[in-house]
């Protein structure tokens, strides 16, 4: 078998057929067909990436009604081939038809075969995206422990502390900016113990009015205030058996500091208002963002309950020390919104995935959440790029073009882009990369506004 990339021609003008083939088959391995029995039948067999396609093959010469049946059709067959339709230049409005049927792009007759070159190497480098991007998720199925998604050595290790410190009792205190998944650190804790199949209870201290805060934890009798109409359990004692999260624990006044701090001590609560002592066996995990020793500097936190649940300190760290893990979350992130949605999106573009490592996410792994859910909902084809989700492009492509021409002048411009720089602007190897000459080089150089080297190397 050939070890080149297989391509489809679907053309009944055996004479164009004959050219193409003459002018492609140096980079790919060219099948053809003249029908729509023999093209479907090629698809199954030899599941080509690609294809180029007449849409007007007999008997519907005139319309487009067989090519776009070809098309729907190896679609169904094989979603990730990718189609590139050949129409008359009137026929816009079968190209729309073709493109909203899942075609990849469209090339208007009479066809150049370097423009054909270009599209069918920008197709194949998508395809090859789309591999990688399966190929990541895969890889973020290994590299999820407990609904934490991260492969680098800062996450690694804190799978690890995670795992050493789970079957044991001691308190846990996580540390770390808003957003770079506290909590989740919490749960897997728990969900990695003895005690999980027992209840975890997450307190936010910050998110409780202080008047309120004492009772919400431990509890009150019937009558210990006014409005105190019933008996009612705290979280602590709904935690029995099971993990109580104390999130923001900076953030707890200090009165009730010290009786947090007796709790800690000796296992046992008081309600408010009640007089009876209730032993409470939970696992107790803190969580905070702000630096507590500066607080007890400040006398805003007690030096002894620092102690008591400092026993073992995990630091998140922040998303931006952790770039190499963002194509796995960001994957992870569009994976799930996409199921939830119902969409069909393939992945990011290499641009957006670009800007997605170089943002320096000061809202953490929430933000980035945020961005790709939001991206999922405007994205309306198939592929995420920097605009739907807001951020500039880190190679400076301009924002996405409206129309379908302008759309495939942006990928061209593209493809040349990476030729150029892959080539340090030898003009010479850029062509030969492209496959173009090179006075069709220097005018596409022009056409899209991309720097010229100022001599030829
Ligand atoms: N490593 C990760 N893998 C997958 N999702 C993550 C990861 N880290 C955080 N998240 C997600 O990011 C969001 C924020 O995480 P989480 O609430 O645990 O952060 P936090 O540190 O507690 O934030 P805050 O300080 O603002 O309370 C959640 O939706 C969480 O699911
Ligand atoms: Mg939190």
């Amino acid at each position: 078998m050939s070890s080149l990339p297989a391509l489809l021609l679907v053309d009944d003008d055996e004479e164009i057929r004959g050219q193409m083939k003459w002018a492609l088959a140096g980079d790919y391995h060219v099948l053809e067909a003249s029908d729509r029995p023999t093209a479907l039948a090629q698809v199954k067999q030899a599941m080509p990436g690609l294809m180029l396609l007449d849409l007007g093959l007999p008997p519907d010469v005139e319309g487009a009604s067989e090519g776009l049946a070809i098309l729907r059709g190896a679609l169904q067959i094989n979603p990730l081939t990718k189609i590139i339709i050949i129409t008359g230049n009137s026929d816009r409005s079968k190209a729309i038809a073709a493109i909203q049927s899942g075609a990849y792009d469209f090339i208007e007759k009479p066809v150049q075969l370097d423009v054909v070159k270009v599209v069918l190497q920008r197709a194949q480098y998508l395809a090859n995206l789309e591999r990688e991007n399966r190929t990541l998720s895969q890889q973020a199925g290994q590299s999820e422990f407990e609904g934490l998604v991260g492969s680098c050595e800062p996450m690694q290790a804190v799978f690890h502390v995670i795992r050493r410190v789970a079957p044991s009792d001691v308190p846990v205190l996580i540390t770390g900016e808003n957003g770079t998944g506290k909590e989740l650190v919490a749960r897997a804790i728990h969900r990695q113990s003895q005690r999980k199949d027992a209840a975890f209870v997450a307190i936010n201290c910050s998110a409780i009015p202080d008047t309120l805060i004492e009772s919400e934890l431990f509890g009150h009798e019937k009558g210990a205030f006014t409005g105190a109409a019933q008996q009612r359990k705290g979280r602590i004692e709904h935690a029995q058996g099971g993990t109580l999260f104390l999130d923001e624990i900076g953030d707890i006044p200090l009165p009730l500091q010290v009786k947090l701090l007796r709790f800690l001590q000796d296992h046992e609560i008081q309600r408010l208002g009640g007089k009876d002592s209730i032993v409470v066996d939970t696992r107790v995990i803190a969580a905070t963002n702000v630096d507590l020793q500066s607080a007890i500097r400040g006398g805003r936190f007690r030096e002894d309950l620092y102690y008591r649940l400092c026993v073992v300190t995990i630091p998140v760290p922040p998303l931006g020390e952790r770039q190499a893990d963002i194509p796995l979350l960001a994957r992870a992130f569009l994976l799930r919104c996409v199921d939830e949605q119902k969409k069909s999106i393939a992945g990011f573009t290499s641009e957006a995935m670009a800007a997605l490592i170089d943002h320096p996410w000061p809202g953490n792994v929430r933000e980035l959440e945020n961005r790709v859910k939001r991206a999922v909902v405007m994205a309306e084809g198939r592929y995420i790029t920097p605009s739907h989700l807001e951020l500039s492009s880190a190679g400076g492509m301009e924002g996405e073009a409206v129309t379908l021409r302008g759309q495939r002048e942006n990928r061209e411009k593209d493809v040349v882009r990476l030729a150029m720089e892959k080539t340090n602007g030898n003009i010479s190897r850029a062509a030969a990369e492209l496959g173009i000459s090179r006075p069709t080089l220097y005018q596409l150089l022009d056409r899209y506004g991309l720097k010229k080297p100022k001599q030829e190397g």
